[in-house]
């Protein structure tokens, strides 16, 4: 089998922004990352509503589906069912040291905070976690309630990154591909994936003049 650069695990849960999670997805692609991917059955809704991406339901045809929609190498994209229990994600000897949810929801969030692992997303960031890996949660939900802000403090406090779905403007972007891009770049800047999607600020300019 092809080596990859690295392995991340990916999951995508039932919030609002589908379209960022297919994004970083395309990008671990582009650079030669191998993917485990994990989608609540949520977020399958979420992606047929808001990306018009209607999956297969046998998960080898969906696996063969994102594979080929995104020009994957084989096996780069692992699609894993919800409880798949004996994958590499769910156990801290063979899991990725970094995993992303991007969307995350409010629910699967809470879950995270109290280590309730009742599926395949959960466990895993569960085992980043004992295992002192890279966990980054990003989420888009407004306003967030009291519970909400409660368990966002509790996962920083415990080293998890909590990235808000909140794009800036400073670089102007004219498109929705470039609001997007912002958040997936800056995504790609933490888990250090070399990215050309958005500059640092400033990079382009001369700090001199
Ligand atoms: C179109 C759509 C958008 C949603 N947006 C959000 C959201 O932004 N945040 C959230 O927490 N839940 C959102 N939900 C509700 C979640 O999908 C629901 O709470 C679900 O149980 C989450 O399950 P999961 O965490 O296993 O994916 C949305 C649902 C739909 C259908």
């Amino acid at each position: 089998m092809k080596k990859f650069s690295r392995k991340v695990t990916l999951a995508l849960t039932g919030a609002s922004g589908a379209p960022y999670g297919l994004r970083l997805l395309q990008q671990f692609i582009a650079a030669d990352v191998q993917v485990y991917l994990l989608l609540s059955d949520a977020a399958k809704i979420v992606l047929a509503t808001e990306a018009d991406v209607a999956l297969p339901d046998e998960l080898n045809a969906a696996q063969q589906f994102l594979s080929q929609r995104f020009g994957a190498a084989e096996q780069q994209i692992m699609l894993l069912e919800r409880s798949d229990w004996f994958s590499a994600p769910a156990s801290g000897s063979s899991s990725p040291k970094q995993m992303v949810i991007c969307p995350c929801s409010m629910g699967t969030l809470s879950s995270i905070r109290h280590g309730a692992s009742n599926n395949l997303i959960e466990r895993a960031a569960d085992v980043i976690m004992k295992e002192r890996g890279q966990l980054i949660i990003a989420w888009r939900e407004s306003p967030l309630s009291t519970i909400h802000l409660e368990n966002m403090l509790g996962l920083s406090k415990m080293g998890v990154t909590l990235m808000p779905l909140a794009p800036g403007f400073y670089h102007k972007p004219q498109t929705l591909e470039e609001i997007i891009d912002f958040m997936v770049a800056r995504i790609l800047d933490h888990l250090n994936i070399e990215q050309s999607l958005v500059l640092p600020w400033m990079s382009d300019q001369d700090h001199n003049s």
